[in-house]
């Protein structure tokens, strides 16, 4: 039986709480398949680590998450550690250790998902955006001179290389192509007058060589407006790090809201772990109560078993999601019901059952 080993990060404030249901939900996955198995170890490292040891997680962390097929996180942040130290020490060196440059974050429309856009069908709202992951606006170069002093200067660099932008746009324009979509790029060449207009000169040499599939290019500015007026527009998105993470929170948006967006880091090449997550954040505000929607990490623990060749299982996840908000019996505060958090993820177990 195959073992699918899984190092489980789940962090702080709703982070354990909805990484619980995932795993619960993974295993029963297995439980019923009965041709693998999960794995999991967890890892207690975050922001109460980092108040106890000074750090987020130890020197040789990276080291010991080298050995797993795959990172499950929750959420990383507390009010009382600036976000910059205990964002850049986990979660974000861990996506550029391991080299994953890809985040692949659905914005699907489910039935039954609450959508503020009046006129929207579900058909309307299904893109996929692909947000390069290893530089960029995150490439975390530059510098803070003078600090403290009257005359302080911040420098925060954009890198973009030709890698980095040919293998991003490459792996968005082979998922099109597999999928028979269309492919956006959205960037901003207009007024980012070195790093934009070398993303647009990108994505026109690369779409020489995929001459079947249909794109378009718009500036972020503008795609933010057409995602809220028409977002049919948009099927398969390619974009940079921040415009992605801006894109995929207003996304989230329309698509039933924060609880229910997932996200899959990948390193396509499996040279390295790739790492799933929902896209929230920690969510301090509901941390502790018990009411934090999980239906986003069940749909990153959907992208866990497509990643691992499971595509059904994947598949009947985003279903079984579907039927519970259809239903809307069982549902968190945040998508208007009185569910708890494990309630949720229990109904996604029955209705594992029910197959
Ligand atoms: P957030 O995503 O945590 O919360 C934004 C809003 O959405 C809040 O009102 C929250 O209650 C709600 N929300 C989020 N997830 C929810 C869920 N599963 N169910 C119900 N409601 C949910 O964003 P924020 O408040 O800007 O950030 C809080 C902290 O999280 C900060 O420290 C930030 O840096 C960090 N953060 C971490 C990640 C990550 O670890 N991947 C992502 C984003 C933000
Ligand atoms: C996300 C988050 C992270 C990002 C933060 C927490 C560094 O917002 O995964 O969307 O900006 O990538
Ligand atoms: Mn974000």
């Amino acid at each position: 039986m195959k073992t699918h080993k899984i190092a489980v990060i789940a962090g702080d404030g709703i982070g354990p709480e909805v990484i619980d249901e995932g795993i619960k939900v993974l295993n029963e996955v297995a439980k019923i398949d009965k041709t693998f198995k999960f794995e999991f170890t967890k890892f207690p490292w975050g922001c109460d680590y980092y108040a106890q040891h000074g750090v987020m997680m130890p020197k040789d962390g990276i080291h010991t998450l080298s050995k797993f097929d795959a990172i499950f996180l929750g959420a990383v942040g507390r009010p009382d550690v600036p976000d910059h130290i205990s964002l850049w020490d986990l979660l974000l060196v861990i996506r550029k250790s391991f080299d994953q440059y890809v985040n692949l974050r659905p914005v699907k429309l489910l039935n039954g998902a609450p959508c503020p856009l009046k006129k929207a069908k579900t058909t309307d709202v299904d893109m996929i955006f692909v947000r390069e992951n290893s530089e960029g606006e995150y490439a975390g170069s530059g510098s803070w001179l003078f600090k403290d002093k009257p005359n302080e200067v911040v420098i925060q660099n954009g890198v973009f290389s030709r890698h980095g932008c040919e293998r991003i746009i490459r792996y968005a324009f082979e998922l099109a192509k597999q999928k028979n979509k269309t492919l956006t790029s959205i960037s901003k060449g207009n007024a980012l007058n070195y790093s934009m207009v070398f993303w647009d000169k990108i994505f026109k040499e690369i779409s020489l060589e995929y001459p079947e599939v249909k794109t378009y290019s718009y500036l972020v500015d503008a795609a933010s407006m057409f995602m809220v007026k028409d977002p049919k527009r948009f099927e398969v998105v390619v974009t940079s790090n921040l415009f992605g993470d801006i894109l995929t929170d207003l996304g989230a948006a329309i698509a039933g809201g924060m609880g229910l967006a997932a996200g899959a880091n990948l390193n396509p090449e499996r040279k390295f772990p790739s790492m799933f997550e929902p896209i929230h954040g920690s969510a301090p505000d509901i941390a502790g109560k018990g009411i934090a929607n999980p239906l986003a990490t069940v749909w990153s623990a959907s992208q866990m078993l497509d990643f691992f060749g499971h595509e059904n299982w994947g598949a009947k996840l985003i279903e079984i999601i579907e039927e519970i908000l259809v239903e809307k019996k069982v549902l968190t505060p945040d998508l208007n019901g009185t569910a708890s958090t494990q309630e949720v993820g229990n109904e996604v177990i029955n209705k594992l059952h029910m197959i």
